[in-house]
């Protein structure tokens, strides 16, 4: 079997959303000290809807995948589905990853969740 599914491999060659959304409302950037991965989440909201995702991942295959594969999930969904989002639903959503590379996914959760605290900060609206 291969390793990653034509998914995870249609995400990393042809990423969708990459880039910096120069006015975002809220950013949010992790890492993993192990692997040294890092990924920038920028959002774009209007009426608590998520109007426009980008992001930069200077990481494995899989930490691009999931980060692709994320924006495509949130983008244009309600703040509180956003909130909702797990690595799960991504990595699910990419028909699997390998166990050893589900921290890969985990990485596109905390960077959207941190992006919408940066929202909360800012703005001083409850997400
Ligand atoms: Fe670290 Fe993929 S190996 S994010």
């Amino acid at each position: 079997m291969a390793l990653y599914s034509e998914k995870v491999m249609d995400h990393f060659r042809n990423p969708r959303n990459v880039g910096v959304i120069e006015d975002a409302d809220g950013i949010g950037e992790v890492g993993n000290a192990k692997c040294g991965d890092i990924m920038r989440m920028y959002l774009k909201i209007e009426d608590d809807v998520v109007k426009d995702v980008k992001f930069e991942t200077f990481g494995c295959a899989s930490a691009i995948a999931s980060s692709s594969m994320a924006t495509e999930l949130i983008k244009g969904q309600p703040l509180s589905e956003v909130r909702q989002l797990t690595n799960k639903a991504v990595a699910e959503a990419l028909d699997g990853l390998p166990d050893y590379k589900m921290h890969c996914s985990v990485l596109a959760e905390e960077a959207i969740q941190s992006a919408l605290e940066d929202y909360s900060r800012k703005t001083g609206k409850q997400v």
